[in-house]
């Protein structure tokens, strides 16, 4: 898959052991910034990252910062955009299955390597179940076309 991956300056260090992490998983990875960890602003990172998956550059999306929370707020604000933030494996595992979530937030203040590495293996190995789950994305997606 193609997987677009930002960060602010919070989630920099993560995002760097991630990046090589997710290519030997066999996927193709854009940093789309930031690029030090020179503090930044996160919605400069993670709106353009999260246009770009809605706009289906990228099939996939991840975004992290201090702790998840800024960027995955920012994410949903974007049409299309089902951002989950995560810091187990049951939710990555659940969100694909059950919310068809097209972009996962992390916390790299809050959760170590190993368990991100976890989280984003499962996140990106797991099928939407569709089913009854296909209703509800669907009244998700009739909600943003209202707006
Ligand atoms: C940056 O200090 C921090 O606020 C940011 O990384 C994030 O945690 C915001 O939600």
């Amino acid at each position: 898959m193609k997987i677009a991956i930002c960060s602010d300056h919070g989630g920099f260090e993560l995002k760097m052991r991630l990046i090589p992490f997710i290519e030997a998983l066999g996927h193709e990875v854009s940093d789309l910034g930031c690029y030090s960890e020179a503090s930044v602003d996160y919605p400069d990172m993670a709106f353009p990252a999260a246009e770009a998956v809605a706009r289906g550059e990228y099939e996939r999306g991840i975004a992290i910062c201090g702790t998840g929370i800024g960027v995955s707020i920012c994410c949903n604000k974007v049409r299309g955009i089902r951002c989950a933030l995560c810091g187990d494996v049951l939710s990555a595992e659940l969100t694909r299955r059950h919310n068809d979530s097209n972009m996962l937030a992390m916390g790299g203040r809050i959760i170590g390597a190993e368990t991100a590495k976890a989280i984003v293996k499962t996140w990106l190995g797991t099928d939407f179940e569709g089913g009854r789950h296909e209703n509800r994305i669907a009244k998700i997606t009739a909600y943003e076309a209202e707006k």
